[in-house]
């Protein structure tokens, strides 16, 4: 018997699988498919003060071992979220929720957060000030400390629930955008959001994603987020959820020995729905094929 059980901020999770924020709708869309109670929890689309129809399309293309998206945070804005999504998911998600945030300036990211702080289902508020795909807000407040900082302590100011903030890889240093968020009163950091890419059709001879560019994720990118998640880990004392290409058992307890309590599950969502039951359904498995009995003896169990 194995312990798969994590703690983020205070919440028990019974295990560290959580699908991430864009690949996993508002939940009830994969509880069609199998009971989503038996994930630790998961992060839902990216929600914003206003409705967002997203970019023009093409906003896909695919890639060896990846894709890139340029959505564009398409949603259906805060009010509905609260009044028609989150009512629908109480009848199949019985845990605390995490409601990834963005925004496009600091009083839209404090609005919304505060908006959903009330709603109950809400465990963790994840701030995302990592887009890649939008022209102004989104990214632009994840790639300066004092920027991220700024939205740290705005939305800190009018919430009570644990923030978590979740940072952009397309940055030449993570960890010291990281440490102002934890100065900045972050309860935890999120990372790593999707890297910078694009593809050019030869026919057309034009990018691919009518926006031209979008963010690349999937398994080619694990490696550089298990970096990014170390070298962050390091550096802060809060907790860290690690996201970026993971697809198996194994992705989750190297996250873990880089220093994640909790992992997030993205684009292997779309390639595979079933993806984040198998991995839960393997994970007892794996963590006793290398000799590991409880999930909390091994996070940042690589640093030395
Ligand atoms: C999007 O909606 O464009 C993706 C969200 C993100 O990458 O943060």
């Amino acid at each position: 018997m194995v312990n798969t059980k994590v703690t983020l901020s205070g919440i028990t999770l019974d295990n560290p699988v959580i699908p991430a924020s864009g690949t996993f709708g508002y939940g009830y869309e994969f509880a069609e498919l199998y009971d989503i109670n038996i994930l630790g929890s998961f992060s839902f689309k990216g929600t914003t003060k206003e409705p967002r129809f997203g970019n023009p399309t093409p906003r896909i293309a695919e890639c060896p071992s990846g894709m890139i998206n340029s959505v564009g945070l398409q949603n259906p804005g805060v009010e509905k979220v609260i009044t028609e999504e989150l009512p629908k998911l109480a009848k199949c998600f019985h845990k605390p929720v995490i409601a990834n945030i963005s925004g496009f300036s600091v009083e839209e990211y404090a609005y919304t957060c505060e908006k959903l702080d009330k709603a109950p289902q809400v465990g963790i508020l994840e701030v995302n000030v990592s887009c890649p795909n939008v022209h102004h807000g989104g990214m632009s407040f994840g790639t300066s400390p004092e920027a991220a900082a700024e939205i740290t302590k705005a939305v800190k100011a009018v919430t009570s629930k644990p923030v978590y903030i979740k940072l952009s890889p397309n940055v030449t240093d993570i960890v010291s955008i990281a440490k102002a968020c934890e100065d900045a009163g972050a309860d935890g950091i999120s990372l790593i959001n999707t890297l910078m890419g694009m593809r050019i059709d030869l026919k057309t001879k034009k990018p691919v994603i009518a926006n031209k560019m979008g963010g690349f994720s999937g398994s080619a990118i694990f490696p550089v987020a298990l970096r990014m998640v170390y070298q962050v880990a390091e550096a802060v004392t809060v907790p860290v959820m690690g996201i970026g290409g993971v697809s198996s058992a194994e992705d989750v307890l190297e996250m873990m020995l880089a220093g994640a309590t909790a992992v997030q599950v993205g684009a292997a969502n779309l390639v595979d729905p079933f993806i984040c039951k198998k991995i839960i359904e393997d994970l007892p498995r794996v963590m006793e094929k290398y000799h590991i009995k409880d999930l909390n003896d091994i996070i940042g169990g690589a640093h030395i």
